[in-house]
């Protein structure tokens, strides 16, 4: 086991992890920011969704020891003086329905938006399309995706 330091929601912060330890865990076990979900482990569920420097990964598919020079973002850090405006949309659209998947779609929504402030609707469901929900909000989350770049622009 090696020490890291890792910068999280704009803290730095020294975690203790094998070098092939995947960043959920890190997360989840670590530092007790347990908003990032685990569903399937091996990246393709998108329940884990972070940002690294505001790109949308899995994270249970990248190692912590790998990211000393990102700037990693999650659930908890998205939010800065008040909700950042897809958790806006998420609450008026009132997305979830058990909420296990949100995290993961929140944090793919979000970076989506910030690289294409003016999507279609083609286009929100080409990007929300790795991103599982069992419950099937699929719906909702299209519409709350387009109401939170209305939000944006
Ligand atoms: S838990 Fe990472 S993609 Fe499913
Ligand atoms: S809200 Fe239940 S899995 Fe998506």
């Amino acid at each position: 086991m090696a020490t890291y330091n890792l910068k999280i929601n704009g803290k730095s912060l020294e975690v203790s992890a094998d070098s092939d330890t995947p960043l959920l865990w890190v997360l989840r076990d670590e530092l007790k920011l347990v908003g990032t979900k685990y569903g399937c482990g091996i990246g393709q569920c998108g329940a884990c969704t972070v940002h690294l420097d505001g790109i949308a990964v899995r994270s249970c598919s990248v190692t912590a020891s790998s990211l000393e020079s990102s700037n990693i973002t999650t659930i908890e850090g998205l939010a800065k003086e008040k909700l950042h405006p897809v958790q806006e949309a998420w609450k008026e659209i009132d997305v979830p329905q058990c909420g296990y998947c949100q995290t993961g779609q929140i944090m793919t929504a979000s970076s989506f938006l910030s690289r294409n402030p003016n999507p279609d609707q083609d286009a929100i469901r080409n990007a929300m399309q790795g991103n599982i929900c069992r419950c099937g909000t699929y719906n909702r989350i299209e519409k709350a995706v387009a109401l939170a770049a209305k939000k944006l622009s």
